[in-house]
C-alpha cells in the first residue's frame, strides 16, 4: 500500500480528525501507544495515553511495548524513544519539522570543536564531564556517552551534575546556559564559576585561565520560548497581585528563577499548582499552551493561573503537530503504512544510549 499523502488532510476540520484519530485509535488498540508533552495543544493533548516532561516520557516510552510509539512532542523526544525501545518498536513524529531552536544552538561538529579547543588548556577527557541537555540531536548524546558523560533534563539536572562532579572537577554542559546556570548555583556553585563558551568565537570567547578557573563550561544557548520572561515581569505582576506565587522552568534566565517561588520541569509544575490551596494565583514562566490548560484545569477550585509574558510566547514548534498530522500518520498505520518514522543509526544509538542509560540510573 501506498502512503496517503497530507494533503488532503490539511482541509480537514478539527472536529473530523477528531474521530478519525479516535477511530485510528480504536483500531490499532495495543499496537498503538500515543505520547504527548505537556507543551502540546489541546486538540492533539487529548488523544495521548500518556502525557509528561522529557524524562517521564522517556521513561515511557523506554517501557512501552506497542509497536508504534507516536511523539506528540519534538524531534529530540521521538530520537530517545527510538533509541530506547527495541529495535521492531516503530518512533513516529508527526510532522517531522517539529524541531527545537535550542537542540540546534548546538551541533556535533561545534561541540567536537570544543573539546579539541579546551584541549589546548586541559585534557578534557581527564577534567570535564560532557553534559548534553535531554533537548538536543542524538549524535550529541552519543558524544557524551563516548566521552564518559551523560544527558539530563530539567527533572534530573542537579542529580546529574552530582554524578558527573563525582567523574571529572568540570563539566561542559549543553546546548541550554540557562538550566545549567540554575542548576549549578543552586548546588552552591558562584555565578564567576560558570564561563559562558560562545561557539562562535575561538576558544570559546575564554581565555585560558577563565577555562582553568571554571567548573562549569555553559553553552551559548538558551530557548526562544523561556528567555523572553523577565524579572520586572514578576515585579508588575505582584504590584497587582502580591499573594501571587511565582513558579518558573529552569530554562527561564537566572534572575527571573531567582525570584520564583518554586522552579522546576514542567510535570513538577502542573503537579505544584495541582497541590496547592484552591483560591490561590500563580504567574507561571513556561510555555502557553500549558499554563492556559492549567488555567482551565483549575478555574473551578478558584485558583488563578496566569502567563508570565505579556507579549505571545508559544513553542512554535511544539504547535507544528495538529489534529491533522496526527490523523495523517494514524490513518497510514491503520494502512499497514509507516510515514514519519525517527530512525537513529545504530553506531550512534549505542552511545546515546549508554548516556541516557547513565541519566535513568542517577534519576531520582
Ligand atoms: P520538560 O522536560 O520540563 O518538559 O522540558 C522540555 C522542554 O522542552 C521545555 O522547554
Ligand atoms: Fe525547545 Fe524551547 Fe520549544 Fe522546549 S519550549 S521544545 S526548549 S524551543
Amino acid at each position: 500500500m501506498n502512503a496517503a499523502t497530507i494533503q488532503p488532510y490539511a482541509l480537514l476540520d478539527d472536529q473530523e480528525c477528531e474521530q478519525r484519530i479516535k477511530h485510528a485509535k480504536e483500531v490499532l488498540g495495543d499496537r498503538l501507544v500515543i505520547l504527548g508533552h505537556h507543551y502540546q495543544r489541546d486538540e492533539v493533548f487529548q488523544h495521548a495515553d500518556f502525557s509528561g516532561d522529557s524524562l517521564k516520557l522517556s521513561r515511557q516510552a523506554a517501557s512501552s511495548k506497542a509497536e508504534y510509539i507516536v511523539f506528540c512532542g519534538v524531534h529530540f523526544m521521538a530520537e530517545v524513544a527510538d533509541i530506547l525501545t527495541r529495535s521492531d518498536q516503530v518512533s513516529i513524529l508527526p510532522d517531522l519539522a517539529a524541531g527545537c531552536s535550542m537542540a540546534d544552538m548546538a551541533d556535533l561538529q561545534l561541540v567536537e570543536k570544543a573539546w579539541k579547543e579546551l584541549a589546548e588548556v586541559l585534557d578534557p577527557d581527564e577534567h570535564v564531564t560532557p553534559v548534553t541537555y535531554i533537548n538536543s540531536a542524538a549524535d550529541l548524546k552519543a558524544f557524551c556517552g563516548e566521552h564518559g558523560g551523560i544527558v539530563c533534563t530539567s527533572t534530573n539536572a542537579r542529580h546529574v551534575l552530582d554524578w558527573s562532579f563525582e567523574q571529572r572537577e568540570k563539566v561542559l554542559f549543553f546546548p541550554d546556559q540557562h538550566l545549567g546556570r540554575n542548576t549549578g548555583y543552586t548546588m552552591g556553585i558562584p555565578l564567576e564559576k560558570m564561563v559562558v563558551w560562545d561557539y562562535d568565537k575561538p576558544m570559546g570567547g575564554l581565555t585560558p585561565e577563565q577555562i582553568r578557573q571554571a567548573k562549569i563550561i555553559l553553552w551559548k544557548g538558551f530557548c526562544s520560548v523561556h528567555q523572553m520572561f523577565q524579572p520586572e515581569q514578576i515585579d508588575n505582576f505582584k504590584r497587582k497581585y502580591p499573594e501571587t506565587i511565582v513558579i518558573a522552568h529552569p530554562e527561564s534566565p537566572f534572575e527571573v528563577c531567582q525570584k520564583a517561588d518554586f522552579v522546576g520541569s514542567t510535570e513538577y509544575i502542573m503537579k505544584t499548582i495541582a497541590d496547592g490551596k484552591p483560591g490561590s494565583r500563580w504567574l507561571v514562566a513556561t510555555e502557553l499552551n500549558m499554563v492556559n490548560r492549567l488555567h482551565d484545569l483549575h478555574k473551578a477550585e478558584g485558583t488563578n493561573v496566569h502567563f508570565m509574558s505579556p507579549n505571545v510566547c508559544m513553542c512554535s514548534t511544539m504547535f507544528r503537530i495538529d489534529p491533522q498530522h496526527l490523523a495523517w500518520v494514524l490513518e497510514n498505520l491503520v494502512d499497514g503504512v509507516i510515514v514519519n518514522q525517527v530512525s537513529v543509526p545504530e553506531k550512534t544509538a549505542e552511545f546515546a544510549r549508554t548516556a541516557l542509560h547513565r541519566m535513568l540510573e542517577v534519576s531520582p
